[in-house]
């Protein structure tokens, strides 16, 4: 299973790539303008620190406007994954650029049916946004159980990737499920090692050691 980092924070990247448990990032224009600045700075800055796919969204509305911003994204580097948000015009966009040998995500999955047009057309990735669907009270992770049976069930080589997690469970569950990605926000990568029994031995070794070698 990969982890993605879901942020736009270039501190964020270095402190997770130095854990060594991250795979790639998936931005969006949100994180993008919570960091401030020239976005293009910055999208090239996170291309050239990240070894792995990073996740670049178009925000044209047509299939020719994100056809032309996924052809200048692709310049920022040759890890660039176009994301594409789910809509026709979005499929019509993404079987483009899988013609054109471009990685795409299509965002913005909320339902199973969603991910299988953006399969046929030949996504890279999906994502689904659980904590979204959790927000308006659907079971996020019941969406990843269907969309991952639909996907080995015809082989389709699209890899789910689960998004808008919220809590380490979240990503927990995408593990049992077999989601092949989970982009996580960094404070829930920071929860994902903690446990109050692990402080608590520690403290334990550390006041015996002490002790021993008074
Ligand atoms: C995915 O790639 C998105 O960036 C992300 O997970 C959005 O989720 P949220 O805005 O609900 O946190």
């Amino acid at each position: 299973m990969e982890f993605f980092l879901d942020t736009a924070n270039v501190d964020e990247i270095k402190a997770a790539q130095a854990q060594g448990v991250m795979d790639g990032v998936t931005t969006n224009p949100t994180l993008l303008s919570r960091e401030g600045g020239d976005w293009k700075a910055q999208a090239s800055e996170i291309c050239k620190i990240v070894e792995g796919p990073v996740s670049l969204e178009v925000v044209g509305a047509t299939a020719d406007e994100m056809i032309r911003e996924a052809e200048a994204l692709s310049a920022f580097g040759e890890n660039v994954v176009i994301k594409v948000p789910m809509t026709s015009e979005g499929l019509v966009a993404t079987k483009v650029l899988y013609k054109k040998g471009l990685k795409t995500n299509v965002t913005l999955v909320f339902s199973p049916l969603q991910a299988l047009l953006a399969a046929k057309a030949g996504a890279t990735y999906v994502s689904p946004f659980v904590g979204r669907l959790d927000g308006i009270s659907h079971d996020g992770m019941e969406l990843i159980k269907q969309i991952r049976t639909i996907f080995d069930n015809y082989d389709f080589p699209t890899k789910i990737l689960v998004a808008s997690i919220r809590n380490p469970l979240h990503v927990l569950d995408s593990a049992l499920i077999g989601a092949d990605v989970a982009t996580i926000p960094y404070k829930v990568i920071c929860e994902l090692a903690k446990h109050p029994l692990t402080d608590k031995g520690l403290e334990q070794f550390n006041v015996d050691w002490e002790k021993l070698t008074k």
